[in-house]
């Protein structure tokens, strides 16, 4: 397994990997890697001649000084792993490296960027599409591999590939859970044993949404979900929205015949978790 640290020596690498004519497959992540970005080398591997990852912690994505600082970084154990799944390149630069000076492209992706975790972590996704621009340009993979988990990122590297016409197929991939069906997430390990043992109750609650979705009210089924949650005293719903699956646009009522996702950011003490499950009426 190759590993590059600048720009040009990974620039270098895939030009011959290419000149060799080699399907290239790219699996962005911030480190701290688990069973789910595993999952998408898996994928990555048996859809690709050459899969490269990058591990780069985005300061521009984060919208707290703190939880940059408090995001998990285990580089050693990424890369023995990734080595292990025969990653080919793994791509690690510095910072400095990324942005030798500040990036300040703004993006418009039609409201897609406001709601739900844009509306509470502004900036973030702006931070996500320049960086992942970056690496796309640099990479040039012919597939990308991204998980459902982050189900609005995913929709909008969407919106970002097709806005810029990047010649690069976005491959979802359906979230990885724990057997007592927790997301995998890196910061899953910031939780406490108490906090880890009620943490599955999230899913719970939105599972049983999208079973008796079809029998119910949007207003009934955030009622349930807040109802399922305030059993437990640690955690605290930053938002609970049920959006239409094109444009993430909250919805109210359901319309016939459209999709649906329904999405949370519950507090856990102080880590911040996410999860999704789709709504099909
Ligand atoms: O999903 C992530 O880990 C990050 O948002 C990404 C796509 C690697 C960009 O920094």
């Amino acid at each position: 397994m190759l590993i590059a640290k600048t720009i040009e020596e990974t620039k270098e690498i895939i030009k011959e990997v290419k000149s060799k004519g080699f399907s290239t497959g790219f699996v962005p992540t911030m480190g701290a890697l688990h069973e789910g970005h595993f999952e998408l080398i898996r994928k990555a591997k048996n859809e690709n001649d050459f899969v490269s990852c990058s591990i780069f912690v985005n300061p521009i994505q984060f919208n707290k000084t703190e939880d940059l600082k408090k995001y998990p970084r285990t580089i050693e154990d990424d890369i023995k792993k990734l080595n292990e799944l025969d990653c080919d390149l793994v791509f690690n630069p510095s910072v400095e490296e990324m942005y030798p000076k500040p990036d300040n492209t703004i993006y418009d992706f039609g409201g897609l960027e406001k709601v739900m975790e844009g509306k509470f972590r502004p900036g973030h996704f702006n931070g996500v599409a320049v960086v992942v621009k970056k690496l796309f340009d640099i990479i040039e993979p012919d597939r990308s591999y991204f998980g459902e988990k982050d189900f609005q990122q995913l929709t909008i590297i969407k919106a970002l590939v097709k806005k810029l016409k990047m010649p690069v197929k976005i491959v979802p991939c359906h979230t990885v859970r724990e057997p007592d069906g927790l997301a995998m997430s890196s910061r899953n390990r910031r939780l406490t044993d108490d906090e880890r043992k009620i943490a599955p109750a999230i899913y719970r609650a939105l599972k049983t949404i999208s079973e008796i979705a079809s029998n119910k009210s949007v207003k009934e089924l955030k009622g349930f979900f807040i109802q399922q949650l305030r059993k437990y005293p640690q955690m605290e719903i930053e938002y609970f929205e049920i959006s239409n699956i094109e444009d993430l646009s909250p919805v109210e009522e359901f319309e016939k015949g459209k999709k649906y996702v329904a999405c949370t950011a519950v507090f856990l003490g102080k880590v911040r978790l996410i999860d999704n499950v789709s709504i099909n009426l």
